[in-house]
């Protein structure tokens, strides 16, 4: 069958190799560690998980609902946007329910861009980022940086990315992969600088709920005087643990939600209903459930600011978000090769920089999300292992 060049074109998922082998591993009776995945090991919430229950019995439960979502959700993320983000959006135009945090993302560009326009993608990014700009015939624009400033996104590095003008920038903050949480200040001050340039700021903040110490998020469109250009995108995945409902949103100015309804018509139609009113329920828990969820991935990350510094040949600029860290590898010029090996010998599942990206190359990203502190201990007895007799890296 004929594939397109536009599909052709995008990488395959070389994480599926390492998962491929970790399931044979485990197979033939080794005990695995999993610094591998990027979801909290938590459960979710028994508010979503009971208004799901409730959902069954619901006929509006087993019809599509309104493209955009279902109201009810879209008013209470209204009301929860405006108490922890400082975004004002109207439920009725500019909220559209998604299937995650992907699809809304998807979304966006298919809306936003034409073909051969630039994005810019502070890097190491989110593989699938990177994927979703060229599916969507844009061009993806690297820019590098900086991992001994914790890869913090600065105005300068940014500056000579600004001709050609491209027509978007994607932030994550908290970054997948990195951990960097971006610095209020500096951020408000590129995104003002951004918008007044004509360039529409994409922001996905999955990991809001996962900041540390005095780390604090900040969302570009609490601002009123950039919000019209700013497209913010997130999802009850991480901080619900509810990767597998697919549920996310996209926030945006009610022109552009009109138009993006067009591809989230094409597409999906709606976000699955039961989702929806799974989130909802988890919307309308206590907000001391996030930081109580929170709190159990601190404890991790303290765990690795005191073992990660042991390891040979590793070095990490702490980072205060998400549940990653993004770790350099003295003399590492093949992460994938690493990776396979410290999985093979070790038993510990990380993933290669390099799926991040050119200029993730010589890192690895350990995620603690989906570890406890026990195997987390474990995992890092052994990393020190391997690290202490591997004279030679790839
Ligand atoms: C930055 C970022 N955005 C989006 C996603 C995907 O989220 P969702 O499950 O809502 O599609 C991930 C998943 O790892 C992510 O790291």
């Amino acid at each position: 069958m004929h594939v397109s060049d536009r599909t052709r074109q995008l990488t395959p998922a070389l994480i599926d190799e390492i998962k491929l082998r970790t399931t044979a591993l485990r197979r033939a009776g080794a005990h695995v560690i999993n610094l591998g995945q990027a979801i909290p090991n938590l459960p979710p919430l028994t508010q979503a998980i009971d208004a799901a229950r409730r959902a069954l019995d619901e006929d509006e439960t087993h019809i599509y609902s309104p493209d955009a979502g279902l109201p009810a959700l879209r008013r209470q993320l209204g009301e929860t946007l405006r108490a922890q983000n400082g975004i004002h959006a109207d439920p009725n135009s500019e909220i559209l329910i998604t299937a995650g945090a992907n699809q809304a993302f998807l979304t966006a560009l298919l809306t936003l861009l034409d073909p051969g326009d630039r994005v810019l993608l502070p890097a190491p990014y989110f593989f699938n980022h990177h994927m979703a700009v060229c599916l969507a015939g844009a061009i993806p624009v690297e820019i590098p940086l900086d991992p001994s400033d914790g890869f913090q996104l600065r105005r300068r590095e940014l500056l000579p990315y600004l001709n050609p003008l491209p027509r978007a920038i994607v932030l994550v903050t908290p970054n997948n992969p990195t951990g960097a949480v971006y610095d209020p200040q500096e951020l408000n001050d590129l995104c003002q600088e951004l918008a007044g340039r004509g360039i529409a700021i994409i922001t996905d903040e999955t990991y809001q709920h996962f900041v540390y110490e005095e780390a604090r998020h900040f969302s570009p469109a609490s601002r009123p005087e950039i919000r019209d250009q700013v497209i913010t995108i997130s999802s009850f995945s991480k901080s619900y643990s509810m990767t597998g409902w697919r549920v996310g949103f996209l926030v945006a100015p009610a022109d552009f939600v009109q138009e993006a309804l067009k591809v989230q018509d094409t597409m999906v139609i709606c976000a699955s209903v039961i989702a929806q009113k799974a989130a909802l329920g988890a919307l309308q828990a206590p907000s001391t459930a996030l930081a109580q969820r929170r709190d159990v991935l601190a404890q991790r990350r303290q765990l690795l600011l005191e073992r990660l510094p042991r390891i040979p040949g590793l070095s990490w600029q702490p980072a205060r978000g998400g549940f990653f860290a993004f770790v350099q590898v003295a003399g590492c010029r093949d992460s994938f090769q690493l990776a396979l090996d410290l999985l093979q010998q070790a038993h510990v599942v990380t993933i290669p920089g390099s799926l991040f990206g050119p200029y993730g190359e010589g890192c690895l990203r350990l995620s603690y999300g989906a570890v406890d502190l026990s195997e987390l201990a474990q995992a890092c007895t052994r990393l020190e292992r391997f690290f202490g007799t591997s004279l030679t890296f790839h």
